[in-house]
């Protein structure tokens, strides 16, 4: 939540750097962004420059702000203070010298708020980031007796004020007197990048693979100071240095660009099928390994938020079909209350695209607490929950970055698949339903099936609820589909138990209700067709997802069977489905109102 980006180094073009650095995080927030920069030949006023808007940056530009070689800037998520422009990051102090960033939230921010107005500050913004700047200020009078002591001072300052926030925050900080960024964690992600000559500071990894791969992630209150020829790392309670924890980044560039797709979505969609080829021929060693772990436990909890819950739900159906192990799954947002009853030679498997995940973060924590053994899959190598986790297994998708989920979600549940049959001592098995679902995700993404799902998309533009049914893993289907087509095409879509239907949301149906069913033909498809015409006998205009047509069907999408793993595609053709109804209905897929990325607060 929020992108970050901040450069110290010998370019001048540190504020354009920085823009384009946060063109690539928009995904992490984008209700408003900004830039500030410390200008290369300090105005007689000696202020920092900054630039901030309230929407999205589309093809905004900073070639009004002077040239520099220390800035930084912010996507903003809104949390404290509505979407405007001066609640926009960065914030600036009375001075105008201290210029702050900040992912979190501050939860005494209204104490040091009034405290720091009786002293004399005056607030140009509604939100809990300014105090920061202001307590910076503060900090700094009391601690720079003499000129020559502004560095030390300042990050003095900036520890000082680090110590002050309740809550969970990562803060960056930069003033004309120093030059470096001081920057801090607790909970929210901070990545520092090792460069030559230069050095950086991002939120999310991705947005620094064109300049270094060399990285370090910050832990919780640990502090750096980065200079342009150096990067001190230290403890924010204790003071004592930390040695740089070196990983080296592996995904490329292109890795993380659009290339010839006109959404980021697109692009995801379309690599799932080769993403699932090469899960099924690589070497299945490490799913083996946690097979074996999570077989030995007496009870395993799958835990996700969003997305990652969904996998979760599908997994558990995963591990009773083909392991024949009762697998619970949970809510990250909801799984207080189980907490306590997972015994500590349990197993928690936390799933997560970002690795950042507030909600589940919470919960690991606890576990973690209780001596329960985690385990991960996780798509960012190196993020919070990759390091808290005793065995995790990196799913390989590359960078996501659409905010709705799709090849992450794809690739998590490929490799709880293999896993399941992994426990069930038949890897092979689980390659062989890979390689299936591999085959058909390719079909149901081929040129003529987008435009039969173009045209479906057409027809259904102006709908304003959307049922979507199936029993079993076709009722994770359907869960999964409804979340992807209501988060980027705002219409409400909801996916239910096939056999709930006439529990309740039948009486919502009437004529011409759309119904979408995943309908393959397995042990379920007697059942779902039944429910099916009761859909129908009621007005409902049916869209069936399956291997064959049928009557009840008014329109009909051809999926192949795939065995067990045809959730997987029939989860693409919904995520196409998603896709191309917003595109009909003129929103952006990438970006949808409200959301982000990656949701690093509670
Ligand atoms: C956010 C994203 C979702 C994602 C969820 C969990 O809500 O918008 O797409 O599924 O977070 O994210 P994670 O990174 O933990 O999988």
């Amino acid at each position: 939540m929020c992108g970050i980006f901040g450069y110290i180094g010998d370019k001048k073009t540190a504020p354009r750097m920085v823009l384009a650095g946060l063109k690539t995080l928009e995904y992490r927030g984008y209700d408003s962004w900004g830039v500030a920069v410390v200008p290369s030949k300090q105005s007689t006023n000696n202020t920092i420059v900054v630039k901030k808007k309230a929407g999205k940056i589309g093809d905004a530009t900073v070639n009004d702000l002077p040239e520099g070689s220390l800035a930084f800037g912010h996507t903003r998520w809104a949390t404290h203070g509505g979407v405007t422009d001066k609640n926009a990051h960065p914030h600036l102090d009375c001075s105008k010298t201290v210029a702050v960033i900040h992912n979190g939230i501050v939860e005494n921010y209204e104490t040091l708020r009034n405290e720091l107005i009786k002293k004399g500050h005056r607030f140009v913004s509604e939100t809990d980031t300014e105090v920061i700047a202001h307590l910076v200020e503060e900090y700094l009078k009391k601690f720079s007796v003499l000129p020559r002591d502004a560095a030390p001072a300042f990050s003095k300052a900036v520890q000082a004020t680090f110590k002050d926030l309740e809550g969970l925050n990562a803060i960056i900080v930069i003033n004309t007197a120093a030059e470096e960024m001081v920057a801090a964690r607790n909970g929210s992600p901070l990545v520092v990048g090792f460069g030559h000559g230069e050095n950086f500071l991002a939120s999310d990894p991705a947005a620094l693979l064109p300049y270094t791969k060399q990285v370090h992630f910050l832990e919780d209150d640990e502090m750096v100071i980065v200079s342009k020829g150096s990067i001190h790392i230290f403890h924010a309670h204790t003071g004592e240095r930390v040695r740089p924890r070196k990983q080296l980044l592996t995904w490329t560039t292109e890795e993380a660009e659009k290339g010839k797709y006109p959404f980021f979505m697109l692009k995801e969609i379309h690599e799932q099928a080769g993403l699932l080829s090469e899960i099924a021929s690589e070497s299945p060693e490490q799913s083996i390994l946690i097979a074996k772990e999570l077989k030995k436990a007496p009870r395993v909890y799958l835990v996700g938020a969003g997305t990652s819950a969904h996998a979760a739900r599908s997994a558990s159906y995963f591990f009773s079909l083909v392991a024949n192990k009762l697998v619970n799954y949970g809510i990250a947002s909801e799984f207080d209350h189980r907490l306590s009853v997972i015994p500590e030679n349990g197993a928690l498997m936390a799933l997560s695209q970002s690795g950042e995940t507030m909600d589940l973060l919470e919960v690991v924590k606890k576990a973690k607490e209780k001596n329960i053994k985690i385990f991960s899959l996780v798509n960012v190598v190196g993020s919070t929950l990759w390091r808290m986790s005793d065995e995790h297994l990196a799913i390989g998708a590359g960078p996501e970055k659409g905010v709705a989920s799709t090849k992450a979600f794809i690739t998590k549940i490929a490799h709880l698949l293999l896993i399941a049959y992994a426990m069930a001592g038949d890897i092979k098995g689980g390659q062989k339903s890979l390689v299936r679902a591999a085959k058909a995700t390719k079909e149901v993404t081929s040129k003529a099936y987008t435009q039969t799902i173009m045209k479906l998309a057409k027809k259904l533009k102006d709908e304003q609820h959307l049922y979507i049914i199936g029993h079993g893993l076709s009722y994770c289907a359907a869960l999964e589909s409804a979340l992807k087509i209501k988060e980027i095409s705002y219409i409400h879509a909801e996916g239910i138990p096939a056999g709930e239907l006439k529990h309740g949301t039948l009486a919502l149906v009437t004529k011409g209700t759309i119904c979408m069913v995943f309908a393959p033909h397995d042990e379920h498809y007697q059942s779902t067709m039944a429910n099916a015409m009761e859909m129908k006998a009621r007005g409902g205009y049916i869209i069936g997802i399956s291997d064959k047509n049928d009557d009840v069907f008014d329109e009909f999408l051809q999926v192949p069977d795939a065995g067990i793993a045809t959730i997987i595609p029939n989860i693409v053709v919904a995520q196409l489905l998603a896709y191309y109804l917003t595109i009909e209905r003129g929103f952006d897929p990438d970006m949808p109102r409200n959301l982000a990325k990656s949701v690093t607060v509670k």
